[in-house]
């Protein structure tokens, strides 16, 4: 937890001046996942539910939904859902939810009309340590941009660069952050407002437009590197996160027919089933084990109706990391509903997979087309991955 600058407390100050959350914690509760705002429910802003730009003169990369005593947040996401039907082949029909998003109580005056919003629902923290050692020369043994082998999937790896150089992106919904060390200052900064050494500025995500904010109250201390999170914390908040478990993911699935529907279906043309991470002296827990994640870290096209119109890196707009399918059920908040997809809008892994288009299009009309008992089955499968 992070308090207003300045405290007695040193480690804590510097929160905000603007900011979305106050802890990782309120995020990414025990490690697990988020959900959207229910907009059934007066005032309910979902759990780990924030909203990226790309990149608004005034506003900058983030709605920053809370801020410190005396400043003013940048405005409350406003959800609402158009429902529609999907027709199967066979006569039945599953239900969608398609979100639709404004900003209400902006602070700062109106977004730039060429402001895109993407909601994201923040993922599980779980398994992360064993995702970073995966060879990088692995992870592009699976990419064929040009689609060479002919099957509609291209994938893609996303290629970030810090300081000069470029870095094979893994976390994030875009495959944003090479190492958890990006992910996790970037989140100190534009989720809790808190410089560290990847992202100095202590007004985290306040553009020049923002004067009040730049000139906020801010928590560096030479004692802390001139920072507000030094390289310590930093360090110590990475190696929680990669003592943390993957809630399944260790071993092979045992269900083999399900195994065989999902590789026939197409699903694991991205949703690649296994890995072995590297030798890693420093982590032998961590070191040469075949794990399950179930996703080939790539970015592929899903189409149309999940782009968001935000490109980070070389990811566009319509363009996704395949989301690893081991521990699903951690998607589930406390309540056990489902919050699928970057904004969390499918609530089963069938909506999931409807929703899919693109270079997942082919692999949805075979979906589709599966008798009724193999579509539970497949289901079935990926929720016990
Ligand atoms: C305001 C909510 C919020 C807070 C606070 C927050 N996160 Fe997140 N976190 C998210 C969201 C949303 C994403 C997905 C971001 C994206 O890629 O668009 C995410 C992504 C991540 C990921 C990548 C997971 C993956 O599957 O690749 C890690 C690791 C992570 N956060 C760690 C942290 C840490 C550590 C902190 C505290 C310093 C933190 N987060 C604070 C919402 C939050
Ligand atoms: C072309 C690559 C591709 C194929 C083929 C594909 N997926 Fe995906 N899948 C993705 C990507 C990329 C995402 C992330 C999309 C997003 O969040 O907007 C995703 C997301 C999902 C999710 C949501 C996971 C979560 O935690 O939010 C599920 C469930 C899923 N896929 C299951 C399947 C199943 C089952 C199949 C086969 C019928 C399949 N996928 C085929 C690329 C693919």
């Amino acid at each position: 937890m992070w308090v207003t600058a300045p405290t007695v407390t040193h480690a804590n100050d510097g929160l905000g001046p603007l900011y979305n959350a106050r802890s990782c914690a309120t995020c990414h509760p025990k490690g697990g996942g988020g959900r959207p705002p229910d907009p059934a429910a007066e005032g309910d802003q979902g759990v780990g539910y924030l909203v990226k730009l790309n990149g608004d003169p005034v506003y900058g990369r983030q709605i920053q939904t809370n801020a410190v005593l005396g400043q003013t947040i940048e405005g409350r996401p406003r959800l609402r859902y158009r429902e529609e039907a999907v027709r199967l082949p066979d006569g039945g029909t599953v239900r969608l939810r398609r979100p639709v998003l404004e900003i209400a109580d902006l602070g700062y005056g109106p977004l730039a009309g060429a402001t895109a919003l993407s909601a994201r629902v923040a993922p599980p923290v779980h398994g992360m340590g064993l995702l970073e050692r995966i060879p990088e020369a692995d992870i592009l043994a699976g990419a064929d941009p040009d689609d060479r082998n002919g099957d509609g999937v291209r994938g893609r790896p996303n290629r970030i660069t810090v300081d000069g150089v470029p870095q094979l992106g893994r976390f994030g919904w875009k495959a944003t952050h090479p190492t958890l060390t990006r992910q996790d200052s970037e989140a100190f900064s534009l989720d809790i407002g808190m410089s560290t050494p990847a992202f100095p500025d202590p007004w985290g995500d306040c553009t020049e437009a923002q004067g009040d904010c730049r000139r906020g109250p801010h928590g560096s201390s030479p004692q802390y590197e001139g920072l507000e999170i030094p390289s310590t914390i930093i360090g110590l908040i990475d190696g929680y996160l990669r003592g943390l478990p993957p809630d399944g993911g260790l071993e092979p699935p045992k269900d083999a027919a399900g195994s065989a529907l999902f590789a026939a279906t197409g699903c694991a043309a991205c949703h690649r089933p296994s890995f072995t991470t590297a030798e890693d002296p420093a982590h032998p827990d961590l070191s040469r084990r075949r794990i399950f994640p179930f996703s080939d870290l790539l970015l592929h096209d899903l189409g149309p109706d999940l782009a968001d119109g935000v490109p980070m890196g070389e990811a566009r707009g319509q363009d996704w990391r395949t989301t690893p399918l081991w521990g699903l059920q951690r998607r589930a908040g406390g309540d056990g509903r489902l919050s699928l997809l970057h904004d969390g809008r499918a609530r089963s892994v069938t909506e999931a997979i409807l929703w899919h288009g693109g270079e997942a299009a082919g692999a949805r009309s075979a979906f589709m087309a599966l008798p009724a008992a193999e579509r539970r089955h497949l289901a079935r499968f990926v929720l016990g991955l």
